[in-house]
Parts: structure tokens; sequence; C-alpha cells
């Protein structure tokens, strides 16, 4: 088969259009954007000759008939997103399917998971695909905005037909920009992944004291705020024996009640997540952080209560023979600029590992910026990572 590099080039704009936001994107799951979105590539597999499907979670697969390698990524965005993150994978996945089908090639069929950025849960469309959450629990989660995951997949439900059958897949490979900073530093140009990293997250409530900002002397205060900068600070005390320089960990959204200045915060509600390749360490930072959080009730008065968020990610090993085709198309591509290596960035791969070998492959993003608006890559890059992607799928797809 003969990618066509202007072809996917130009469908990978096209797709950042849905939800532009100058150089970035906007683009939830389920949201008006994503929607749209969605029947825009619903029509573009259909016109490469691949069937459309929506599964009862938004999943939008492109088939083609009997046994096929499965390609593809997301194309749903943080509330602040890069137009690469998700959408390189399945615009990338698309133009190999394509050009598969043209060439009369290998069975290939592409996939845009749903929800991978986690506006619900994490990894919700995959989670859900892979048996990991049923569907009851999944119609149970609630985004930060209120929304419930039932009444958002509702919004498809006139498209949606059943889950894809994963035995019709002999594999899953996934192509992803870095989100980081490793292959820019170096000058590589290719990325082989060895494995996902694992992902914790709790729910963290601190009720204190609601009173007056101006007659509330500072000795009588419980305040809600004060609290969770203790928290955050002694984490770094305290997890600074466990971690090790690739180990996370993120205090990303904070509600807090009721966001007034004049008022002493009386409650405080945040998200703290944790992240490592070790399942080991992942525990034993868990354990840190209970104990910072009795520390902090004990010091402040206030009242600190924890809930598990959403489900656990444990880390993920990549397939060795998925990550063999891929060493061997990325030295043939890209000889003396490619490299394995970890991704500290969550993928739906992690979900799809329990189903079917699967492997991932990296482009460099530029200065490591994601999940920001500036976040890009060199066309150059992208090219080349189509090109990878191309050569190990017509190993790995069925005649
Ligand atoms: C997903 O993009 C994640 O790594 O949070
Ligand atoms: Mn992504
Ligand atoms: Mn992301």
């Amino acid at each position: 088969m003969t990618v066509n590099s202007s072809r996917f080039l130009a469908d990978l704009h096209a797709l950042r259009d849905f939800g532009r936001d100058g150089q970035g994107v906007r683009r939830r799951a389920f949201s008006d954007p994503d929607l749209a979105a969605r029947a825009w590539l619903a029509d573009r597999m259909a016109e490469a000759g691949l069937t459309p499907h929506f599964d009862p979670v938004g999943n939008l697969f492109g088939l083609v008939p009997g046994q096929s390698l499965l390609l593809g990524s997301h194309s749903d965005t943080q509330p602040e997103g890069g137009w690469l993150d998700g959408a390189l994978g399945v615009i990338a996945a698309l133009e190999v399917a394509r050009a598969s089908l043209e060439a009369d090639g290998r069975a290939i069929s592409v996939v845009s998971f749903q929800d991978e950025e986690g506006r619900f849960g994490a990894l919700t469309g995959s989670s859900v695909w892979s048996g990991k959450l049923n569907l009851a629990a999944a119609d149970a989660l609630v985004a930060t905005d209120g929304t419930q995951f039932s009444d958002a997949r509702a919004r498809l439900a006139a498209r949606a037909s059943d889950f894809v059958d994963p035995a019709r897949f002999v594999g899953f490979l996934e192509m992803h920009i870095e989100q980081g900073p490793v292959l820019d530093q170096a000058g590589d140009t290719i990325g082989v992944v060895t494995g996902i990293v694992g992902l914790r997250q709790f729910q963290i409530t601190v009720k204190g004291e609601q009173n007056h900002a101006g007659t509330t002397p500072m000795a009588m205060r419980r305040d809600a705020f004060v609290a969770v900068t203790r928290i955050a600070t002694l984490l770094e005390d305290r997890l600074a024996n466990i971690a090790t320089p690739k180990t996370v960990w993120t205090i990303g959204h904070l509600r807090l009640e009721p966001n007034a200045s004049s008022i002493v915060p009386g409650r405080a509600v945040f998200m703290l997540q944790w992240r490592d390749a070790d399942a080991e360490r992942l525990q034993r930072i868990e354990e840190a952080i209970q104990g910072v959080l009795a520390e902090v009730q004990g010091g402040t008065g206030c009242a600190i209560t924890f809930e598990r968020l959403r489900q656990d990610l444990a880390p993920m090993p990549m397939d060795d023979m998925m990550q063999a085709e891929l060493a061997k198309a990325a030295k043939r591509v890209a000889p003396g600029q490619w490299r394995s290596m970890p991704s500290g960035a969550l993928h739906d791969a992690s979900n799809v590992a329990a189903l079917m070998p699967v492997g991932m492959l990296f482009v460099p993003s530029i200065n490591g910026i994601s999940h920001a608006f500036e976040e890009d890559t060199a066309e150059d890059d992208l090219v080349i990572g189509l090109k990878v992607l191309a050569e190990a799928a017509s190993r790995l797809a069925p005649l």
C-alpha cells in the first residue's frame, strides 16, 4: 500500500476545525463539536469503503468484513486541548486503512474511542468496550459540569447499534504524539512504546467552617483552602523518598465553596491523581497520601474525606511482537532516529491490551507541550509516523 501524506494532512486539519479555538481545540466527549466531528469521520470512513459503526457508548468504528487489524485512537479532547492528541492516531488509521483498501491489501479497521480524555471517567469508551467497566456503572458517571453519562450517550442513540465483537480483531496499533519532551530533546522522530503508566485518583473533600473574612480571627478559622494548600505542600515532602523522577502527581481540579472573596472558604473538593509505571509504588504513594490527609486534618481541624475516583488503571506493558514489528518499521523508515520508551500519558491501548495484542508508537511533541492549545508536531514527523504505522500494519494485518 502507498499512504497519501497530503490527503492525511488535509483530513487532520479538517478534523481540527471541529471545536477549533486558536491553535487548539475544545471538543469534549458528546459536546456539539464532538458529535459533528464523529458524523464527519463516519462519512470519511464510508467514503473510504469502511462500514461506520457507532456502539452504545459512542465509540465509532470503521469496519472491513471478517478478521482485521484495528488501528485508531480518540477524537474527543481535553477542555483546552491540542489539535493532535488522539486526532493524529484516528486520522493516521483512516489513511492507512484507506490506502490498504485502494491497494486491495490487508484487512485494516479503524476506531475513534469515546471520552478517552475523561470527561466522565478515564478512557470511558474503551473501558466499557474492553469489559473493564460495565454499562450500568458507566451510566452513573457524572462529569464535573453535572452531566450524567447516560444522558450524554443518549445524544448518539439514534445512530448507535451493538458493541463490536473484539474477536474480529487480531490486534490493535495506536499512533499518538508523545506529549512529553523526550523525543524532542533527543532529536528522535519515533518512539516505540514499551508500556503505559498506571494511574489512581482520589476525590478529596475538605470541610472547614464558612465564616466572615473580616471578623473571624486567624486563630479561630477552619479554612478549607488553607488545608488544601497544606496538603499540596506536604505531599512534595512525604513523596520525596518514594517517587522516582518519572513519578507524577497532580491536583488539576479544585472547587472552592462558596468561592467568594469575603468569605472564609467552608468547603473544598479537589482531584488528586498520581501515576507511575510500578504498581507497588502506586500503592505506597496512596498510603503516603492517606497519611498526609490525616496529618492535615489533625493540624487544621478541617474534616477531610476521600473517595477513589473512577477506576484504577494498572501499569500496562505493550505486546512484545507488536513492539518488535514497530521497531522493525522504525528502523527502516527512521534509521538511527527512533527509541523504545514508556508512556507517561494514558491511552486507550491500555484498556484494549486486555482483549488482544497491542502496540503504540509516538512522534515528537514540540517543546514537550500537550493538553494545551500550543500542542504541535512538525509535519515531517507526522508523516514519518504515518509511514511507520503503515509499514507495521501491512505486516500485522490479515490478508
Ligand atoms: C490522557 O490524555 C491522560 O494521559 O490523561
Ligand atoms: Mn490522547
Ligand atoms: Mn490527552
